[in-house]
């Protein structure tokens, strides 16, 4: 599985084909890391969070892992070329199911991690051994913010997403050998490993969302009783 080949071609493709949609996704609670001091990004490819990240948070030292070279290349042309200094990423290029990576990922625990639009690359097993072992490296309350596809759960709404996320995988596992064949919630092995969902929003009908989880935190509050149309935002 790689990603090099279209590196080049990642960001116009998001453009034509979503607008600014996924980076809405990204970013929707980027304020939630405002202030955290030590944060991982796994699988952040073209660097459009990161950037974000930086304006907000300059200090944060951020370690973001890869496995695609070109990616990061990249990525940390388009920081030099916006005038932003590089001083405080670590850059780790390794596939992080390998287990390897963690070696360069310092002592210090992360009290916020984020990945957008990488989950959804895994089946289930190495899907659970990642979150594990980001559990193992994220401090008490620490932040996970991830965006991802979703399918919704009735509707013309599911009947679109999954033609959608068929066609989007298909064309993944022709361009990457993608390993991931469908869309694999990562709900229970975050649930599992200790985390705890505590903001999530919906946006495109359902096709994406973007989470908040927090190592041993508060879930989210119930919604309110529906008595007319169920807020878009809350799961
Ligand atoms: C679908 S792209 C998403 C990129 C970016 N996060 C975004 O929001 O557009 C998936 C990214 O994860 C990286 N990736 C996929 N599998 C990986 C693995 N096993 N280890 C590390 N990075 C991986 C790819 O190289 C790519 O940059």
């Amino acid at each position: 599985m790689s990603f090099d080949a279209i590196a080049p071609h990642y960001r116009w493709l998001e453009c034509v084909t979503s607008g600014g949609l996924l980076q809405r996704c990204r970013t929707a609670f980027l304020r939630e890391v405002a202030t955290a001091g030590n944060v991982l990004l796994l699988g952040e490819g073209r660097g459009r969070f990161l950037l974000a990240l930086m304006r907000l948070n300059p200090h944060a030292r951020i370690t973001c892992v890869d496995a695609s070279a070109r990616m990061i290349d990249l990525t940390r042309r388009a920081l030099r070329q916006q005038g932003l200094s590089g001083r405080w990423v670590r850059w780790i290029h390794a596939d992080v199911t390998s287990g390897v990576p963690q070696s360069g990922w310092g002592e210090q625990p992360f009290d916020a991690v984020a990945c957008h639009f990488f989950l959804d690359c895994f089946p289930l097993e190495p899907l659970q051994r990642i979150v594990a072992m980001v559990s193992l490296r994220a401090s008490p309350g620490a932040r996970w913010l991830i965006s991802d596809f979703s399918v919704p759960d009735k509707g013309w709404q599911r009947i679109r997403a999954r033609l959608i996320l068929a066609s989007l995988y298909a064309f993944f596992r022709l361009a990457t050998h993608l390993p991931a064949r469908r869309l694999v919630s990562p709900d229970l092995p975050l649930q599992q490993a200790g985390f705890v969902l505590e903001q999530r929003r919906r946006f495109s009908f359902g096709l994406l969302q973007s989470d908040v989880w927090v190592k041993g935190g508060r879930a989210a509050p119930e919604p309110p009783p529906c008595h007319g149309r169920r807020p878009e935002s809350r799961s």
